[in-house]
């Protein structure tokens, strides 16, 4: 059952008439636990109310189904609209976004175009910008890519995900650019031909490449709300000597918010994953298809 609920999920994530529908009816069915606010304002507020709280954040505006470069220039626009308001608000916080909505699926020309704007504008901020990293089709793209940009910049990173099997490479070839990199476990629907079907296999893998990314001396975010291997990770970072500032764990909003309290107590720091905009269908399916279990909480707000 929890395997049909997650495929119907990743599914409907992916459904462009479903994300049309849903913008219709604004941030619902609870999708406000998950998603700041569909404005600026109200996602400023969000990071100003974290940053109270002790954590930094990361903004994401999000962006789904770009199909035209009129639309890929609207989403790196909306990108640069945050970054000022960051700037302006004065808060904590760095950029997070995603290539395909920078218009990667119409052209890497004008995806790199709408890149460097972004990075031309941060830098001039002297803030930091994420690529989130999408489904398998697009890894080894938004590597190149990531790859050209450093030989200009410093302030970018990207994700790696440990359920796909090339990651361990990926980490031993990316060491010599000592990359920022975030470390997920990985949210979309892949073939076991690329990737950990097991979730034990994908556990295990994740220990692993942060084990071997701090090791090779670079920055890590641990980006989970899994306590096991946050207690581990700590452990480990304890045992082998690692400094506070090689590292910083990292959550999205409203998801274990006792557990991102608890180790901003404990003196880490804390990142939080704070989406916002009116395309927050896609963001929401992948979050209730990582925990089923979410989609009672989604039923109690329908009927309230
Ligand atoms: P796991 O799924 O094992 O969950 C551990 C525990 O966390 C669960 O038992 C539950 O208590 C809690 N939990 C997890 N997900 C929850 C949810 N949705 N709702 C409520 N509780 C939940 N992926 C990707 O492919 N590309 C990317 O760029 C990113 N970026 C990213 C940034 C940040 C800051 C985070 C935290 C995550 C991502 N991800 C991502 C998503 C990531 O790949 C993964 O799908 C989720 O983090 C869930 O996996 P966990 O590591 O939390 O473990």
């Amino acid at each position: 059952m929890e395997m049909v609920m997650r495929n119907l999920f990743q599914s409907l994530a992916k459904s462009r008439a479903a994300n049309k529908m849903a913008k219709r009816y604004g941030l619902r069915f609870g999708a406000g636990r998950f998603v700041a606010g569909e404005t600026i304002q109200r996602a400023i507020e969000a990071v100003r109310e974290l940053n109270r709280e002790g954590k930094v954040v990361t903004l994401d505006h999000l962006g789904e189904f770009v199909f035209t470069e009129e639309e890929a220039n609207e989403s790196a626009d909306m990108c640069l609209k945050t970054l000022d308001a960051i700037n302006e608000a004065g808060v904590s916080s760095n950029l997070s976004l995603k290539m395909t909505s920078l218009g990667l699926d119409i052209s890497r020309e004008l995806c790199v175009r709408n890149m460097r704007r972004i990075l031309d504008r941060a830098k001039a901020y002297g803030n930091f910008v994420r690529i989130d990293m999408e489904d398998f089709a697009h890894c080894q793209i938004s590597f190149d890519i990531l790859r050209e940009l450093r030989q200009e910049y410093d302030n970018v990173g990207i994700v790696v995900q440990a359920y796909l099997y090339r990651t361990m490479q990926d980490i031993d070839d990316l060491k010599e650019l000592r990359l920022n990199l975030r470390l997920v476990k990985g949210a979309y629907k892949e073939s076991p031909e690329v990737a950990y079907p097991e979730k034990k296999d994908v556990d295990a893998n994740f220990r692993a490449i942060i084990k071997r990314h701090l090791l090779n001396g670079c920055y890590a975010a641990i980006a989970t709300h899994d306590e096991s291997v946050i207690a581990d990770m700590k452990a480990f970072i304890k045992e082998q000597g690692i400094s506070n500032d090689q590292f910083e764990f990292q959550m999205l909003f409203g998801i274990c918010v006792d557990l991102q309290n608890r180790l901003v107590e404990e003196g880490y720091r804390v990142r939080v994953y704070v989406p916002y905009g009116i395309d927050w269908f896609g963001y929401f399916m992948r979050r209730l298809a990582e925990r089923p279990a979410n989609v009672w909480f989604v039923l109690k707000n329908m009927f309230k």
